[in-house]
């Protein structure tokens, strides 16, 4: 079992696939996805070495990430073997939902189990200019055709200042009929977003005060919860979530591990340059691969230090997937 120094179970690994991507989200990657020198990316047999590592020690869940991880035409199989691992109950994959329609039916046979989706604006117009894609309704119909498919689907929607009321309303009124869950993330800097940060970020603070107004309940957390926060409101289908990084206590509840498409450890999206696994994870030696992770979790830090304007080793998130 993985537990930090502070008594924090580690069941959740979160495996970045690749670092590209072909959107333009203004917060990310406004200037699309360039190829840096290190463009290495783990293989699908070398994925499932470290799946295979985390589950002998005790991890239950492995999210597959990117920059955008339907860009691998290989997905499917990292997917399967994630799944066939012992020890791997749930299998997550978070996406922008370009190539939804084309890909799910793949994604769930190989056994997917909950899909998470990037949706900034449910206003078209809003969505193409966010992301550089005008594609809202092919991602809409992705998502139908997830939940025909027994999917379990989150939206993730970045909270920014301009039109964050408005954009509150269309998400809510979407969800009165919807049964999906809406989670509503404040927005990190990174090293590239400073100026873009300054001037759009919004606390979580402002949308949990309206919600509670509004008569949205807070849900109780599960003990082995993330750190999102969920409401609920009996006249709606659908779930609030709210994941709040700048907030009080918000590492307190972490469970998660995460290895970016290079084979490096991070111990913590935003404190470390990462923990080079590449040469245990190319030999197929999960047992050596395991020790290492072992080993490394006694680094981890309590928590991150965004409040007092630290930005992490990441250019954007695309680099390990948020
Ligand atoms: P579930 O597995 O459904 O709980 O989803 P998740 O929130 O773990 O995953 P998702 O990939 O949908 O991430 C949503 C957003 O939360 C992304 O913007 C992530 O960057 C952010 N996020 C997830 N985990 C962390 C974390 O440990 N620290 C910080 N600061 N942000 C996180
Ligand atoms: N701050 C908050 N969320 C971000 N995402 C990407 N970059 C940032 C950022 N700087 C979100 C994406 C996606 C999730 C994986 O991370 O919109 O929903
Ligand atoms: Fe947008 Fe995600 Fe791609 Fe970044 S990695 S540009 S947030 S879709």
């Amino acid at each position: 079992m993985l537990i930090d120094n502070y008594g924090r179970r580690f069941y959740y690994l979160r495996l970045s696939v690749t670092d590209a991507c072909n959107f333009r989200c203004s917060y990310c990657l406004p200037d699309g996805y360039s190829a840096g020198d290190d463009s290495l990316q783990l293989s699908s047999a070398e994925a499932a070495t470290v799946v295979r590592a985390f589950a002998s020690l005790g991890t239950q869940k492995v999210r597959l990430t990117g920059g955008e991880p339907s860009l691998r035409s290989d997905l499917p199989e990292i997917i399967a073997a994630s799944k066939a691992t012992p020890g791997i109950r749930r299998v997550a994959v978070t996406s922008n939902g370009y190539k939804l329609p084309r890909v799910v039916d793949g994604w769930h046979a190989a056994g997917l189990d909950q899909l998470n989706i990037s949706i900034d604006s449910l206003d078209p117009a809003e969505f193409a200019e966010l992301t550089g894609h005008d594609c809202l309704p092919r991602v809409l119909q992705g998502i139908a055709r997830a939940q025909q498919l027994g999917i379990e689907v989150k939206v993730n929607a970045v909270l920014l200042q301009d039109g964050s009321r408005r954009r509150l309303r269309e998400f809510l009124s979407w969800i009165r009929e919807m049964p999906v869950t809406v989670r509503f993330i404040e927005l990190m800097r990174t090293g590239e977003n400073k100026a873009y940060f300054a001037s759009n970020h919004l606390r979580g603070q402002v949308i949990e005060h309206q919600l509670l107004e509004d008569g949205w309940q807070l849900l109780p957390r599960a003990r082995d919860a993330g750190p999102a926060r969920e409401y609920r409101h009996p006249a709606y289908r659908g779930r609030i979530g709210l994941i709040t990084p700048y907030g009080e206590d918000f590492c307190n509840s972490c469970n998660r591990l995460r290895i970016s498409a290079q084979g490096r450890l991070h111990l913590c999206l935003f404190a470390d340059h990462g923990i080079d696994l590449y040469r245990e994870i190319s030999r197929g030696d999960s047992r050596a691969l395991a020790e290492k992770i072992q080993r490394a979790i006694g680094e981890k830090p309590l928590q991150h230090h965004l409040d007092q304007g630290q930005v992490g080793a990441m250019r954007n998130l695309s680099q390990l997937g948020g």
